[in-house]
């Protein structure tokens, strides 16, 4: 199975240079997290870095984490080529714990948790390097709409997104798809999984969104017909 520090320049290239602020999807994520000036946030699974370059130019203070070497070197490039004061550290999202725990106002997982093997070590470690009263907010491929076996059938009515093996929890990879879904593969869970794993490691949820996209925005037109993207906000009690 490949893994990120195997697609490292790949995914780097794949996600482009645009900026964060263009992607509609991050402006509901941004909404969602409020001002984050003066605040200690960690990007949880960063990659290059390219939310946390965002953050620290919002003011934050940016701890990046990730546990691909590769993409970390390219975001210290950056770090180096245009210091913002973010540290980036190697670290197992599913092993979260001291020197980390209870320092973060808020911790985002942009666009990462579905690359993630393991849920529930997950939570509980944000959970552990939250202060209380802190925010966790991530976003990931709708898992409704996002399977093993998702697609899209042209009808008389248009395209719709087609779905099945929703319960089929687990590792899978496609052969056709052009992102991260068809390189490294992604790992399924239902919608109650996600939601009751995060409850269950002690986060209280506080919204959902599921932003619709315009035809503007996207060129797959069923993306404004169905959510692509699940965004969750909760909070540390
Ligand atoms: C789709 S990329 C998203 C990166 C970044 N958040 C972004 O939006 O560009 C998924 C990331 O999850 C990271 N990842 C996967 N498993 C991880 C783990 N167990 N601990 C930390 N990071 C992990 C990968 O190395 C990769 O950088």
């Amino acid at each position: 199975m490949k893994t990120y520090d195997d697609i490292a320049e790949w995914y780097d290239q794949w996600i482009g240079t645009s900026a964060m602020g263009d992607d509609p999807i991050f402006a509901e994520v941004a909404a969602l997290m409020g001002d984050v000036s003066g605040r200690r946030i960690c990007d949880l699974a960063c990659g290059q870095g390219r939310v946390a370059r965002y953050l620290a130019q919002s003011g934050a203070r940016v701890v990046g984490v990730d546990l691909s070497a590769k993409l970390l070197a390219i975001a210290r490039r950056h770090e180096e080529a245009d210091p913002r004061g973010i540290e980036y550290v190697q670290a197992d999202a599913r092993q979260l714990d001291e020197p980390l725990a209870g320092t973060f106002d808020g911790v985002l997982c942009f666009m990462a948790l579905m690359d993630i093997q393991d849920l529930a070590p997950t939570f509980h470690g944000v959970t552990r390097i939250l202060r209380p009263g802190g925010w966790f907010v991530f976003s990931i491929l709708h898992p409704c709409y996002h399977t093993s076996r998702s697609g899209e059938m042209e009808t008389a009515e248009g395209t719709v997104r087609t779905i099945g093996r929703y319960f089929e929890e687990g590792h899978w990879r496609s052969d056709t798809r052009p992102g991260p879904p068809g390189r490294v593969g992604s790992y399924h869970r239902t919608l109650s999984t996600y939601l009751n794993t995060l409850t269950a490691a002690g986060l209280q949820l506080v919204r959902l969104s599921e932003p619709q996209l315009s035809p503007s925005n996207t060129n797959r037109a069923v993306w404004s017909d169905v959510p692509s993207i699940l965004i969750v906000s909760s909070r540390k009690p």
